[in-house]
């Protein structure tokens, strides 16, 4: 990352609320993020410019307010921060179709996409752009999301607390080397999907043990939720929180021995791994394009 002096936190506000936001793919992430900046009210909609193929998704990206095209040029030309929100092998395509409406002094890219290197992005746009590398997850949908950013070779630190800060609006967001975002993919980038199959499963089990459907996917989905509120709120292990709710003898203790004999916490490992593989396979695509 360049150096440069950061700036003060009602600044970067400011700052936010002026920047012109654009979206190069309007799917599923582009929508979390943009609805979550919306909701945050520091990026008011009109700011938000979205570009996609499909007409499908522009139209539900309409009904959010934000100004929609099919031309991925008019969204960085009107845009001071563009976030590079297509499949990873889009990627690159959609930077060269963009490559000459670029100002790289007044322009950052942040970049969600899996496993695409900030080498790569930097080496698809114009000498100099600043570009942000991040992994978001689709729990910035409702401001809950978990993100690590890594700034590229050209970014400044204002850049840098501008996305921070930006991605804040939409849950919590670290700053870390690029070389932890495949591992970052595969805990809370992919994550949300394991958990979602977890919380299916729990109410399976409900069912299965009698009670109604809603009540059960209600109570699982609130115990996966207050679970995660005490690991964050406590700062304690949750090795340590799982053995104070297992009381010696208890339904909680056998419930656990089951879930180790069938493989519980391997099964979570691997599927980590499995997902932090697949980014790392994608990355090293781009890196030989
Ligand atoms: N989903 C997640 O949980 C998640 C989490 C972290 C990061 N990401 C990253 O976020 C990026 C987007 O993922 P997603 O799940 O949001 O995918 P998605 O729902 O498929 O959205 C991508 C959108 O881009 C459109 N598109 C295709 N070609 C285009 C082009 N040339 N110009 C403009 N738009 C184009 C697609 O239209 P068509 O459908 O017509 O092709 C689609 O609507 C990926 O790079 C992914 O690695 C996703």
């Amino acid at each position: 990352m360049a150096s440069n002096q950061g700036i003060g936190d009602s600044q970067i506000k400011d700052k936010i609320s002026n920047t012109m936001v654009g979206f190069l793919g309007g799917g599923r992430m582009a929508q979390a993020m943009a609805k979550g900046f919306i909701s945050s009210g520091l990026v008011r909609a009109r700011n938000i410019i979205v570009s996609d193929k499909n007409e499908e998704m522009l139209d539900q990206l309409e009904s959010i307010g934000v100004r929609t095209t099919m031309d991925n040029r008019e969204v960085v030309s009107n845009s001071d921060l563009i976030v590079v929100a297509v499949k990873p092998h889009i990627v690159q395509p959609v930077l060269r179709e963009v490559h000459q409406v670029v100002s790289p002094d007044k322009q950052l890219f942040v970049s969600i996409a899996a496993g695409v290197t900030i080498k790569s992005m930097e080496e698809d746009l114009p000498e100099g752009t600043r570009v942000v590398r991040v992994m978001p997850n689709v729990p910035a949908l409702v401001q809950a999301g978990a993100t690590v950013m890594s700034p590229g070779t050209h970014a400044v630190s204002d850049d840098a607390e501008l996305v921070q800060e930006l991605l804040k609006t939409i849950g919590i967001c670290e700053e870390g080397p690029e070389s932890l975002l495949d591992a970052v993919t595969g805990v809370s980038g992919s994550g949300p999907a394991y958990a979602f199959a977890a919380i299916e499963s729990l109410a399976d089990g409900g069912v299965k043990m009698g009670l109604p459907r809603s009540l059960a996917i209600k109570l699982a989905a609130q115990t996966l939720l207050g679970a995660a509120k005490m690991v964050l709120d406590t700062g304690k292990h949750p090795g340590e929180l799982k053995d104070e709710v297992c009381s010696p003898g208890g339904t909680t203790i056998c419930a656990m021995h089951t879930l180790e004999k069938q493989g519980f916490r391997g099964t979570l490992i691997d599927a980590v791994e499995a997902a932090t593989l697949k980014a790392r396979e994608l990355g090293a695509k781009s890196a030989n394009k």
